[in-house]
Order: structure tokens, then C-alpha cells, then sequence
């Protein structure tokens, strides 16, 4: 008995040295454009997807409504359209990232569908709430209130079918950010 506990203490000090000297020596992928790990993305997806099916919200608390796709409209200029693009303009960055940000104007191929407007309100909305682990996807739990996040979520619900003044909502240009004249102070003499 104390042979065998000697022995599988060992095997678990092996393979912990193997994988020390791995993580070390064996270039294993940490850069964007490494070669992803064998699965990588199953392994992610199974237990995200598993998660969101448990916790999400099945019915949105607000309506579809002008207002709440207007707001949805700027709030997405300001937090999102960096990472995930406008309507015709992909953001210069998104697909540089690890996973990649998916642009969400950008209609599907052989089909009606623009971005995530065929996931369930409830999937997106647990996605911008509690953001996406080892990815660039920010929790916006802290950032945004319960109804902003909503009305984001509406808004890319429904992008498949917005009024067209809500997409020109969306491609707005932010407004500067020291819009009010700086005061510079003069070098001393
Ligand atoms: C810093 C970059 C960044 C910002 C800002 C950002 N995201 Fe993301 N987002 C990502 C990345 C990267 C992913 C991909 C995650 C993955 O592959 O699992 C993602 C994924 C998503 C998804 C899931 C897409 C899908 O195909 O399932 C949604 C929905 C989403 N983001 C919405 C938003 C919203 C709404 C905002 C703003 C409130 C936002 N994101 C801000 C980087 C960002």
C-alpha cells in the first residue's frame, strides 16, 4: 500500500515537472496569432453555453420600443462599436483580437441574419452583463445599468429589422471628447 501511494505521488510530481518545463520550453500558443490548442474553442464553448442556458433571463423586463432602440443606438457607439464594428464599417481592430471580436452588423451568409439578432435576447444580455472569460469581452455589469444593458441588447436583438433612422442612430459620430475649449497654460517666462 505504501509502495503504490509512493508511486502515484511520483507520477503526479512527473507530470507536474513536464508540464513546468512545457509551459517553459514548449512554445505553447500565448500569442494572438499563434495556432489555437487542439478543441480550444470546445472546451470553451461547452461550459459557457452550458452556463448561459441555466442563468439566463428567458422573457426582456423592457419593450421593444423607439426609445429603448434609441438608446441601445448610443450606448452601442460608446461601449461597444470599437471592438464589434458599425453598420458597413468593421472595426479596425475586432478581428485582430483572440477570439475575435464578432462584427454585429455584418448580415450572415445565406440568410436574413445580422450579427447575434438570431440568439435569444436573454443568451446577448448574460453575455454584455457578466462579459466572456479569456477573451476581450468586458463584463458591463459595473458600467452599464440593468436597463442599459437591455436596451443594447435590443438593439442587436433586433438588428436584422431596425427602423433605418436607429441604424443612422448607430453610425453617428461620437462627440469629441474635450468638446468644451482647454485652457493651456502659458510656460513661465
Ligand atoms: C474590448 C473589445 C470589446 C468590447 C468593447 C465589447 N466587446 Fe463584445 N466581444 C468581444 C470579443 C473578443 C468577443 C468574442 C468572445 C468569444 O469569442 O467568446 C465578444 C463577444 C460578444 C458577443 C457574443 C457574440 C456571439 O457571436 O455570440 C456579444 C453579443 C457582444 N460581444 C456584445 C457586446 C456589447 C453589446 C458591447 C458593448 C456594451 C461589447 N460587446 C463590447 C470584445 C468586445
Amino acid at each position: 500500500m505504501g509502495k503504490l501511494i509512493v508511486g502515484v505521488l511520483l507520477g503526479w510530481l512527473l507530470l507536474a515537472v513536464a508540464l513546468f518545463v512545457w509551459l517553459h520550453h514548449g512554445h505553447p500558443p500565448v500569442a494572438v496569432a499563434d495556432t489555437p490548442f487542439p478543441m480550444e474553442k470546445t472546451i470553451v464553448h461547452v461550459p459557457l453555453n452550458a452556463r448561459i442556458d441555466r442563468e439566463m433571463v428567458k422573457t426582456p423586463p423592457i419593450a421593444v420600443s423607439d426609445e429603448n432602440l434609441i438608446a441601445g443606438a448610443r450606448i452601442y457607439r460608446e461601449q461597444c462599436a470599437s471592438c464589434h464594428g458599425l453598420p458597413g464599417l468593421p472595426s479596425s481592430f475586432g478581428g485582430e483580437m483572440y477570439p475575435d471580436a464578432p462584427p454585429l452588423w455584418q448580415q450572415h451568409r445565406n440568410s436574413k441574419v445580422v450579427g447575434v439578432s438570431d440568439d435569444p435576447p436573454g443568451e446577448t444580455e448574460w453575455k454584455v452583463a457578466n462579459g466572456i472569460r479569456l477573451t476581450g469581452m468586458p463584463s458591463y455589469k459595473k458600467v452599464l445599468s440593468d436597463t442599459e444593458i437591455w436596451q443594447v441588447t435590443l438593439l442587436l436583438a433586433n438588428a436584422d429589422k431596425l427602423p433605418p433612422q436607429v441604424v443612422e442612430m448607430v453610425k453617428q459620430p461620437l462627440p469629441p471628447v474635450n468638446a468644451a475649449p482647454v485652457a493651456v497654460a502659458k510656460p513661465a517666462k
